[in-house]
């Protein structure tokens, strides 16, 4: 540590590397099937309000949190409350981090797969089973492997550029590419004849589908598309300046992340639509995971210009997982650099290692490893489910309490308001601070109680 620690050169960049973090396949493969499966625009009307009563509060202390602590998770509670216990959860947030990145990779290395088949015109043969393709493909015992470690491996090349050549300059290229694509992609599949009935169901609500389940569903997928909960955010935070507005940063981040995902459904559920209609049967998109790699190519192979538009949208796919990985990668890295005191490629070397064998393992557990199970789950979806259900809302609940608690309120406000630059209405500031201190804390621990007793 040395040297001094790298920032992000510019505020553009600063918000794509944090955006680029929150949209990923959270946004385009998870949303819109979690949509499908609850209630189409009332699953979208209740995650809008955990967003901004819960998720919105946990971020800006998250922030605010490793701007002011300055370094790593483990560091930054350090730094903030010194030599007590509450740098154990920093400690939580960079594990939480590394079991994340192990599952979410084996999906990023299926774009990596698909993308390259796409590019093969794989998907233009509308009698191919590609749900049978898709398993035979998810369940060998080595190609999934290999992709993986690639999909890890362009991650870990990023990252190894640092934070302002890699981290930052490669966000803002990916996310804008990803933007201009999936726009185009959105053009193609709402043009298609039909498709107007999947917007109705998009933004039609309905409030039969919505249970109990529907609150802990949209919580957690809130949590996990805008990367909270498990130091991401907090890390990104430590490269960013003083002078940086916490509350605009947070809430531009959650408007563009809730923006994507409503963009990526509008993506993919019109053109499910419109080519069920086609076919003469009811369109299916509450298939679940399923959705992005069985239906979406057979949709492609039936649709006008679908070879491109297949290309596109893995590459749009891969983009997002990238951007996203990186943003999980560079927590363990920099625990990795600050406290083991290794240098930036070592520390790489050690997370892919590390995440790559993890990784495997969830890998296998749809093949050859089928029938281990941990809890009942396979490895796969065990490292899903602790992480989405139940890692990141500890994380979030107890980031919440330690800035609502532990934090002198006047810290928090004079971070929130960078010593009293920014003009921000005290009513305002102090709505914040509540929602972080009271609202959130019990929030959280109420939906989470609720699903650990039904
Ligand atoms: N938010 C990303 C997505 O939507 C995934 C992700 C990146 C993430 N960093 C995270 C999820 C931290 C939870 C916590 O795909």
């Amino acid at each position: 540590m040395n040297k001094p620690r790298e920032t992000f050169n510019s505020r553009m960049g600063m918000l794509m590397a944090m955006a680029g973090s929150a949209i990923g396949l959270g946004n385009i493969w998870r949303f819109p099937y979690m949509m499908g499966r609850n209630g189409g625009a009332a699953f979208i009307l209740i995650y809008i309000i955990m967003l901004v009563v819960l998720c919105l509060p946990v971020m800006v202390s998250e922030y605010l949190i490793g701007r002011r602590g300055g370094f790593n998770p483990f560091s930054s509670f350090d730094r903030l409350a010194p030599g007590s216990k509450w740098r154990w959860i920093g400690f939580l947030a960079v594990l939480s981090s590394a079991c994340i990145l192990s599952f979410y990779c084996v999906v990023g290395g299926w774009s990596v797969k698909y993308l390259l088949d796409s590019c093969t015109l794989a998907f233009s043969n509308p009698h191919s089973d590609y749900a049978a393709a898709f398993g035979g493909f998810i369940g060998s015992p080595f190609k999934p492997l290999l992709y993986t470690l690639i999909f890890l491996g362009l991650t870990g090349l990023i990252i190894v550029f640092g934070v302002h050549k890699g981290i930052e300059r490669m966000s803002k290229i990916m996310i804008t590419v990803l933007f201009v694509i999936i726009v185009l992609v959105v053009v193609r599949s709402l043009t298609l004849p039909g498709a107007v009935d999947g917007v109705r169901y998009m933004f039609v609500p309905d409030f039969s589908k919505v249970t109990a389940g529907t609150c802990i569903s949209a919580m957690g997928q809130a949590f996990f598309s805008l990367s909270i909960g498990c130091g991401t955010i907090l890390t990104y935070a430590s490269y960013v300046s003083k002078q940086e507005n916490i509350l605009a940063s947070s809430a531009w981040i959650s408007f563009f992340d809730t923006l994507f995902a409503i963009i990526a459904g509008l993506a993919i559920i019109p053109a499910v639509y419109a080519i069920a209609y086609m076919n003469g049967v009811e369109p299916d998109v509450s298939a679940g995971p399923g959705l992005v790699f069985i239906t979406l190519p057979g949709v492609f192979s039936q649709m006008p210009l679908g070879g491109v538009v297949a290309i596109l949208f893995f590459l749009a796919l891969l983009l997002a997982a990238l951007t996203s990985a990186i943003s999980l990668m560079e927590v363990v890295v920099a625990f990795i650099i600050e406290e083991l005191r290794r240098s930036r490629a070592r520390a790489v070397l050690m997370s892919f290692l590390v995440c790559g064998v993890v990784g495997v393992f969830c890998s296998l557990s749809f093949g050859p490893l089928e029938g281990f199970k941990l809890f009942g789950l396979s490895v796969f979806d065990f490292f899903d489910y602790i992480t989405s259900n139940i890692m990141l809302p500890v994380g979030g609940l107890l980031l919440a309490v330690f800035a609502g608690w532990r934090l002198k309120r006047a810290n928090y406000l004079d971070e929130l308001t960078n010593g009293g630059k920014l003009n921000i209405p005290r009513w305002l500031a102090l709505t914040i601070y509540y929602l972080v201190k009271l609202v959130a804390p019990v929030g959280i621990s109420l939906i989470f109680l609720n699903c650990l007793f039904s």
